[in-house]
Formats: C-alpha cells, sequence, structure tokens
C-alpha cells in the first residue's frame, strides 16, 4: 500500500514535479489530451521558474506601432523587473529604453505623452529619444563621462504593427518563430490598423489561464451569452493553423449574421466573416476580425496576479464613431465576463484537489495542447 498517496496536484507541487508534469502531459496523445493541474498555475515556486526562464526569455508585445505614431510619443511599460519607456525617435525608429535615470535610478518618465526630452526629476539629467545623456548639471568629477551613462535599450522587433520586446540579449531570435502565422493574418493588413482604444487592468489570476481562455473556444457560449455567442458561438469554433511560438483558432460568424465591417481589400469572403483569435507565446493573445483588432499584453506580476493592457484598432473607415464605441463596451464586457470566470477559478486552482482533468476537442481546446507543447520544448531547454 502507498501510504503516501496524496492527491495529485499536491504531491507536484513544487516546480521540479511540474516540470514533469508538464513533459508528460505534453506527450499524451492527440486523442486523449488532458488538463494541467491546479498547481501549474497556483504554485509559487513554479512561477519562479517561469520567471527565470519562459518569461525572461520570451518575445513580449508590448503595445502598437499607432499608439505612438509621432517623434518624441512614448508609452512606458513594465516588464517582470524592468520598467521601460518605448519611444519613437527622429528616425522614426522606435525604441524600448529602460525607464531608469543613469545617476541613482530614478523612473524617467510614467503613463504616455510626447517629449523632446527625458529630463530626470530627481536631479535633472536629461537624455534625448535614443536614450543618450545630454546634460547633467554640476557633474565635475573625474570619474563622471556622458558617454558611459545612456540608457541601457531593449532588443526590440515590430510585427504586423506590434511591439515586441526581450529582456534577455541572448534569447531566441523573434521573426524566424511564425512565418506560419504571419501567412494566416496576411490578409487583414494588420500593420495597416488604427489604434481608438486602451486600457489597463490587474487581474487576479494566472499569466497561464487568460492565455488559455482566450484561445480556446469551448467557453463562448457558456460566459458570454450575450456579447458573443449570437456571432461567435462556441459550435463554430475551429482549430486554425500552429506553429513554432504561435497557436490560433477561429471563430465562425453563423449564416446570417451580417458581416462585421469590409477590411482589407484582399480579404476573402470566408475572412470577411470569422475572427481569428491568435497567440504569440508566451504573453500575447489577438482576436482578428476584418475591421476590428483586439489585443491583449499579460504581463505577470505575481502567481496569481497579471496586468492586462489591451488595445483595439480598426481598419481605415470601416467603423463609424458610434460603431466603434459600441465595440469597446462590447470588449469591456468580453472582458469583465472572462475576469470574473479566472478570478474565482483561481481561488480554487490552489486546491489539493485541482488535479488535472480531460480538455475538449481539437476545436475547442487544441489550442491549449499547442501551448502544453510550446511550454513543455522550451522547457526541455534549460
Ligand atoms: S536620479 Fe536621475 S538625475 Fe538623479
Ligand atoms: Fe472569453
Amino acid at each position: 500500500m502507498n501510504e503516501k498517496a496524496e492527491p495529485a496536484g499536491q504531491a507536484d507541487n513544487d516546480g521540479s514535479g511540474l516540470r514533469l508534469v508538464l513533459q508528460q502531459t505534453a506527450a499524451l496523445p492527440a486523442d486523449r489530451p488532458m488538463g494541467m493541474p491546479g498547481a501549474f498555475y497556483a504554485s509559487p515556486e513554479y512561477f519562479e521558474w517561469e520567471t527565470q526562464t519562459v518569461l525572461r526569455r520570451g518575445w513580449h508585445c508590448l503595445g502598437r506601432i499607432d499608439e505612438i505614431p509621432n517623434a518624441g510619443d512614448y508609452f512606458t511599460a513594465h516588464l517582470l523587473t524592468e520598467p521601460l519607456i518605448v519611444i519613437r525617435g527622429d528616425d522614426d525608429a522606435i525604441r524600448v529604453l529602460s525607464n531608469v535615470c543613469r545617476h541613482r535610478g530614478m523612473p524617467l518618465a510614467e503613463g504616455a505623452g510626447n517629449t523632446k526630452r527625458l529630463i530626470c526629476s530627481y536631479h535633472a539629467w536629461s537624455y534625448d529619444r535614443k536614450g543618450t545623456l545630454l546634460r547633467a548639471a554640476r557633474m565635475e568629477n573625474a570619474g563622471f563621462d556622458a558617454k558611459n551613462c545612456h540608457l541601457p535599450k531593449f532588443n526590440t522587433v515590430i510585427w504586423r504593427g506590434f511591439i515586441y520586446c526581450n529582456l534577455d540579449p541572448s534569447a531566441p531570435a523573434f521573426v524566424a518563430q511564425n512565418p506560419e502565422l504571419g501567412d494566416l493574418i496576411a490578409a487583414y493588413e494588420t500593420d495597416q490598423f488604427r489604434l481608438v482604444h486602451s486600457g489597463e487592468e490587474v487581474w487576479h489570476t494566472n499569466w497561464k489561464c487568460l492565455v488559455e481562455n482566450f484561445m480556446e473556444g469551448y467557453h463562448l457560449s457558456v460566459v458570454h451569452p450575450k456579447t458573443l455567442h449570437e456571432y461567435t458561438p462556441t459550435g463554430l469554433a475551429r482549430k486554425s493553423a500552429s506553429g513554432a511560438g504561435f497557436t490560433a483558432y477561429t471563430a465562425n460568424y453563423p449564416e446570417g449574421a451580417q458581416p462585421r465591417g469590409a477590411g482589407a481589400p484582399g480579404l476573402s469572403a470566408a475572412e470577411q466573416r470569422r475572427s481569428t483569435l491568435f497567440a504569440v507565446f508566451p504573453t500575447q493573445v489577438v482576436s482578428q476580425a476584418a475591421s476590428l483588432l483586439v489585443s491583449l499584453s499579460i504581463v505577470p506580476l505575481a502567481v496569481d496576479q497579471i496586468r492586462v493592457k489591451w488595445t483595439m484598432s480598426t481598419y481605415g473607415d470601416d467603423l463609424d464613431d458610434a460603431t466603434i464605441q459600441q465595440r469597446i463596451a462590447l470588449w469591456q464586457e468580453v472582458n469583465r465576463e472572462d475576469r470574473e470566470k479566472l478570478e474565482r477559478m483561481q481561488v480554487s486552482l490552489g486546491s489539493a484537489h485541482a488535479t488535472a482533468g480531460p480538455l475538449a476537442g481539437e476545436d475547442y481546446e487544441g489550442t491549449i495542447r499547442d501551448f502544453q507543447t510550446w511550454l513543455a520544448r522550451i522547457d526541455a531547454g534549460f
């Protein structure tokens, strides 16, 4: 008799045990998919492991280029331990700079705005839009050399109008990760979309729970009966392409539903009649429709807490102002519905009885399996 028998989940409630469970779960046959135990989403030790590995080496979407269209436009962000400034330079390039003054560590900017110089509020050191120190009053010590006081710059990639950043200079390159995803959304002209709204909220959930929630169509009709069901019912969800670093499914509109804007001229009729939901692992989830683009950037703050930054952009003049306001209100409600579910689930995921349960089929939860597979492969590399 095994006297040490414990409910699964508790026995695995540390980083190394969960790493093993992840490998085993990802290796299950495709027709027998399983979820992960609650500890995967609730163990502080496992979150610490993720912070040092998959999150630190991952490419994270910080926002849209259309948030900062003019030279000097900036917004601030915070990724793991790093305060960041995302700023457009005089040369039109977008840079992600450390938002930490090289003198004694004061943040240089807050929120968003436009500036010619980044001037520290503490002792007035000033930097240009590339992070070069221009002026530091009364600094006459022999040991001071302005050339050594450039703001650190992070690796940055612009893809389809999204701004991605990586904290680890030795991390694998971003661009080659998802050419298939580029093909999947090519006709939408995602880079041409124009920002109409952005918002930030703190949610009490694990970061992976929101990735999985956004990426599975199984809950659509249950959680969103009044907001999404009419246009994107669960029964019409279909698994789409997946590849290195991403997964996708399509949420198809029922026959008879009105089109929701024409979008780019190259879109097929089928593309106009569905939303393509995709995740760029680890932390970005997106809904791409003909005229509407919604992107969520998930910033993990703690094992059970995230900051969600979401942006909404539209294509050309497809949608009038009143429709845009309706769509913003709709998505605020959709996010509220998801948040309510995830915050309640986070509490029960800490239970010793939150054991691994079976997943639904490919069209409904195949994206969760893709996420597991990707995490397992990354994990195996450490
Ligand atoms: S900390 Fe920025 S100038 Fe002193
Ligand atoms: Fe949802």
